[in-house]
């Protein structure tokens, strides 16, 4: 590794179509910060000695993405408030004195792409939650302390949804629902934090729920509309996006862990968004 320059890195199986050595490589030119960033393909079994192997060598941090989240959360010394509640880390930090410190930028990444730019106040506001794995959890803080008036969790399995419920208790209220029950209910703000993007699937999600102004948001991205964003248009949302603004804004609050610099991210965003 180059002495002069700081190395960083995300890990995670597969990896190949990462955004993050891109958007990271701008942040570090926006910024003039000195650091070199790179995508790393890393196996959940060769996970820990990946993390050792990384920082022996002079690596400063690293963020972690799918399936190594809840991997990472066991591996640091020391856990931000927000990596404990949501219980996986994405981004771990080489502390002065040789600890590693964990920290989940994915709550306060949507919130920022949610608040500032789509310019979504969520105060008062009815919320609705789809699926309550990994990337739920990650979400589920951030959303509940931005004071909106409900906050229902759907999940095909309602057990999952529960234990969700009762993490969170110490934080708000969150109304567990099936899928079916969801008939009758109207909300302003629809996420998917499903996994159903990435095998091109929807949500059974019933006709009618989204009020009217209402926007639709999946975590995922990809290139085309996802099946969720052409659900939420048919249904009459305002705003039916994928979560490109969010993956950005979670990895200008990682640079701001490591560096304590926030870059501006309004152009990295345009720029993925032509492509
Ligand atoms: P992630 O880390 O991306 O959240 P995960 O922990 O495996 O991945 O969770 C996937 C979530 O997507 C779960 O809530 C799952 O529902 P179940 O718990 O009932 O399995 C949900 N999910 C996946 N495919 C779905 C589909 N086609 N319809 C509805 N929910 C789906």
């Amino acid at each position: 590794m180059n002495n002069n320059i700081d190395e960083y890195a995300v890990f995670g199986y597969p990896i190949n179509h990462s955004l993050s050595p891109y958007i990271h490589a701008a942040f570090a030119k926006q910024t003039g910060q000195s650091i070199n960033y790179q995508a790393i393909e890393v196996k959940p079994e060769n996970f820990t000695q990946a993390v050792k192997d990384f920082f022996n060598s002079g690596g400063k941090g690293i963020n972690c993405t799918v399936p190594l989240k809840e991997m990472a959360f066991d591996e640091v010394d020391v856990l931000s408030e927000r990596a404990k509640f949501s219980g996986a880390v994405n981004t771990i930090k080489l502390m002065e004195n040789g600890d590693l410190f964990g920290d989940n930028t994915d709550g306060v990444g949507l919130l920022k792409d949610l608040m500032d730019n789509l310019e979504l106040s969520l105060a008062g506001k009815r919320i609705l939650v789809l699926g309550a794995g990994g990337a739920a959890r990650g979400i589920l803080g951030p959303l509940l302390n931005s004071a909106p008036s409900s906050l229902c969790l759907v999940n095909r399995t309602e057990s999952k949804a529960q234990a969700l419920k009762s993490i969170f208790e110490p934080i708000g209220e969150i109304n567990v629902s099936t899928f079916n029950n969801l008939t009758g209910s109207t909300f302003d703000l629809i996420i998917n934090a499903t996994s159903a993007s990435l095998s091109a699937n929807l949500p059974p999600l019933p006709s009618q729920i989204l009020a009217e102004g209402g926007v639709c948001y999946d975590l995922a991205y990809s290139k085309h509309a996802t099946a969720f964003m052409t659900w939420g248009l048919k249904e009459g949302a305002v705003t039916s996006v994928d979560g490109l603004g969010m993956l950005v804004e979670q990895a200008a609050q990682a640079f701001y862990v490591w560096r304590n610099v926030m870059p501006d991210t309004i152009n990295v965003r345009r720029e993925l968004a032509k492509n």
